[in-house]
C-alpha cells in the first residue's frame, strides 16, 4: 500500500525543520554531500547525546543490581566497554562477517549504476502490444510517479494518452522476477540491462600501518558487539561480575550500504547501543523474554507510543536453530508505506555461537549442534583464538559456555524515531490572543535538547538581571537558553519548534513579588513560582 500524502508531507516538514533549526545536515554539504553520511548540528548533537546518555543511564549506570527487577528471572549486573573501531581481522573471520555479511546487488550494463537487489521494485505494464517490467529504486512516495514517467518515455506517450498505459498489479520487488529480459532497469533506456544478483560485502576495508595488500587489510567494525565478545574474559577476570551479567557498548559502526536511504535510517556511518547479556543456558529463554519486554518499554517510556511502535517476534522458521527467539522493535516512520515498519532494535537469543566461534574457530551456523566449519582440506576455515572463554560457576564449580541475549539498538534510528514522533502541528494563541498554527517538537523532557528557556519580558526595569541570574543557575545543571529579542510570543514559538519543555518569563509582577511564570510547552499552562524555587521546579519536572 502506498504512503498517504499527509505522511509524505509530514516527512518533508521534518527534514526541512531538521536543517533549518540545526538538527541534521548532510555531510560535506558544501561539496555536494556524500550519500549515506550525516552530521548532527548544534541541536541534533544534544538530542542524540541525550538518547545515548539516557540509554546508558537506564541500562548501565542506574541499573539496580541488588533487587530482582519486574519481569526479570533474577537479579543481574551490568557493566560497560569502549572498544576500538578497527580490530584484528581474524575477529571478522570468526564472527562470520568476512564470509557472510553481504547484500545482493545488481549492476546496470547500460548506466554502470549499482542497486541493492531487494530495494529495486517495479510494476508490470502493457502498452502498444508489449509487456515490460518498469523498475525503480526511488523511495516509496516517488515510486508511482517515477515508473509512470519512465514508461511514458520508453513508449513515447504524452500526458493526454496516459490511458494507453495498462498497469498490471501493484509494486513488487525485483527479487520476485526470475528473468530480467523484460525488465527496464531503474535508470536505463533499454530492456535487459541488469546483471544477475551478486554478493557485496558490506564491511569497509582499510589498511593498517605501511603495509598494503591482504597483509595490512583491516575493517571498520560493522557492529560494536564483537568488541564485547572478544573482551569477555578480560571483563570477567578484571571485575567481580558473576553470571548473569551484561556488557554494554555505545559507538560508531560502519556498513558500506549499497543504497543508503530514508534520511539517517540507513546510513553508512552510524552509532549502535548494544548489550551482550551472558547467562546460564538453562535460563536463557527467560532472559530473552525479559530483555525483549524491557527494551520495548524503554521506547514507550520515552514517548514512542501507540500504533506507530510495535514488537514483532520472528517466526520459528526465521530463527537460527541455536536461537530460541528474536524480536524486532519497529516504528512506522513517515517515509514508509502504509502498514510498513522500520527496525529500531533487534533482540536476539544468540546461544553460545559467538563465544564458541572466538574460541574454536568459525562455526557453521547451519549445523545442529554447532560444529566447526571445515574447508575441503578438513581444516577449520577460520581458526579461533584458542583462548578459553568458558565461565566457571563458583557454586557448582562447573564450567560452561554462557548463552547470550543481544539487545542491539541504533542510536541514529532511535533519534530519528523520536524526531518523527515529536513533530506536531497544533494551534496556539499568538501575543494578540489570535489562534495560529504552531510547530511543536514534543520531545520527552529527558531527551529534549534544551530543557528550559529564560526570557525577560522587556529589556529594562531590571528584568534582564533577574532572568540572567536564573539562566546561569540553571545552566549549571542542564542545557538552557536565554533570549531577550523580539516579542515574547515569538520567543515561545522558537522554543516550541525545537522542543524546549519549559519557558520561564520574568515580568512586571516579578519585580513586585519575586515570582516568575513557567509555561508548559504541550499544555500551554502557566504558573508562578518564586525566583529562588525556579531551578528546583524545572529540575523536578525534567527528570
Ligand atoms: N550486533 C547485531 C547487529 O548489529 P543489526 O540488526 O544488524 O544487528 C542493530 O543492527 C541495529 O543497528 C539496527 O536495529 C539499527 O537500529 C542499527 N543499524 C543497522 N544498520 C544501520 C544503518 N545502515 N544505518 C543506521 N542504523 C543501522
Amino acid at each position: 500500500m502506498n504512503r498517504p500524502k499527509e505522511e509524505s508531507s509530514r516527512m518533508q516538514k521534518i527534514v526541512s525543520l531538521c536543517k533549518r533549526r540545526g538538527f541534521l545536515f548532510q555531510s560535506s554539504e558544501i561539496y555536494g554531500g556524500l550519500n549515506g553520511f550525516w552530521d548532527y548540528g548544534p541541536l541534533g548533537v544534544e538530542l542524540k547525546r541525550n538518547v545515548k546518555d539516557v540509554w546508558w543511564r537506564d541500562m548501565v549506570q542506574g541499573h539496580n543490581d541488588l533487587d530482582v527487577l519486574e519481569g526479570a528471572p533474577g537479579a543481574y549486573e551490568m557493566t560497560g566497554l569502549d572498544c576500538t573501531i578497527i580490530m584484528h581481522p581474524q575477529v571478522w573471520k570468526c564472527s562470520g562477517h568476512y564470509d557472510m555479511f553481504h547484500d545482493h546487488m545488481v549492476d546496470c550494463r547500460e548506466t554502470n549504476k549499482r542497486y541493492r537487489y531487494d530495494q529495486v521494485s517495479g510494476r508490470w505494464l502493457e502498452c502498444k502490444g508489449e509487456r515490460i517490467f518498469v523498475s525503480t529504486n526511488a523511495e516509496a512516495e516517488e515510486q508511482e510517479a517515477e515508473t509512470q514517467r519512465k514508461a511514458m518515455k520508453f513508449f513515447k506517450i504524452r500526458n493526454k494518452d496516459l490511458d494507453k498505459l495498462h498497469w498490471d498489479g501493484g509494486f513488487v520487488c525485483l527479487t520476485s522476477i526470475d528473468n530480467f529480459e523484460r525488465v527496464l532497469g531503474p535508470d536505463a533506456k533499454k530492456l535487459d540491462t541488469l546483471t544477475q544478483p551478486r554478493e557485496f560485502n558490506l564491511m569497509f576495508k582499510t589498511f593498517v600501518g605501511a603495509l598494503s595488500g591482504e597483509e595490512g587489510t583491516a575493517f571498520l567494525r560493522p557492529e560494536t558487539a564483537q568488541g564485547i565478545f572478544v573482551n569477555f574474559k578480560n571483563v570477567v577476570d578484571s571485575t567481580r561480575v558473576k553470571i548473569p551479567f551484561g556488557i554494554a557498548q555505545v559507538g560508531k559502526s560502519f556498513r558500506n550500504e549499497i543504497t543508503p536511504r530514508n534520511f539517517t535510517f540507513r546510513s553508512r556511518e552510524f552509532e549502535q547501543m548494544e548489550i551482550e547479556f551472558f547467562c546460564n543456558p538453562d535460563a536463557s529463554h527467560k532472559w530473552y523474554q525479559y530483555w525483549r519486554d524491557r527494551r520495548m518499554q524503554w521506547y514507550v517510556d520515552l514517548g514512542l507510543d501507540g500504533e506507530r511502535l510495535q514488537l514483532r517476534e520472528h517466526h520459528t522458521e526465521e530463527l537460527s536453530h541455536y536461537s530460541t527467539g528474536t524480536a524486532d522493535i519497529e516504528y512506522a516512520f513517515p517515509f514508509l508505506n502504509e502498514g510498513e515498519y522500520g527496525e529500531l532494535e533487534g533482540i536476539a537469543h544468540r546461544g553460545d555461537f559467538d563465544l564458541r566461534s572466538h574460541m574454536e574457530g568459525k562455526l557453521d551456523p547451519n549445523t545442529d549442534p554447532l560444529e566447526l566449519q571445515l574447508g575441503e582440506d578438513g581444516k577449520p576455515v577460520w581458526k579461533g583464538s584458542g583462548r578459553d572463554l568458558q565461565y566457571r560457576d563458583e557454586v557448582t564449580n562447573k564450567k560452561f559456555t554462557p548463552h547470550v541475549i543481544e539487545p542491539s539498538a541504533g542510536a541514529d534510528r532511535a533519534t530519528l524515531a523520536f524526531l518523527c514522533e515529536a513533530f506536531t502541528e497544533d494551534e496556539a494563541p499568538d501575543e494578540n490572543g489570535k489562534m495560529q498554527t504552531r510547530i511543536v517538537m514534543k520531545f520527552h523532557p529527558r531527551i529534549a535538547p534544551i530543557k528550559a528557556a529564560v526570557f525577560p519580558l522587556v529589556k529594562k526595569d531590571g528584568m534582564p538581571e533577574i532572568a540572567k541570574k536564573i539562566y546561569l543557575e540553571l545552566k549549571q545543571h542542564m542545557p538552557v537558553f536565554y533570549d531577550e529579542k523580539g516579542a515574547v510570543g515569538r520567543r515561545y514559538r522558537r522554543q516550541d519548534e525545537v522542543g524546549t519543555p519549559y519557558c520561564i518569563t520574568v515580568d512586571g509582577q516579578s519585580l513586585e513579588d519575586g515570582t516568575v511564570t513557567i509555561r508548559d510547552r504541550d499544555t500551554l499552562d502557566q504558573w508562578r513560582v518564586k525566583v529562588e524555587d525556579c531551578a528546583a521546579d524545572i529540575m523536578r519536572r525534567i527528570n
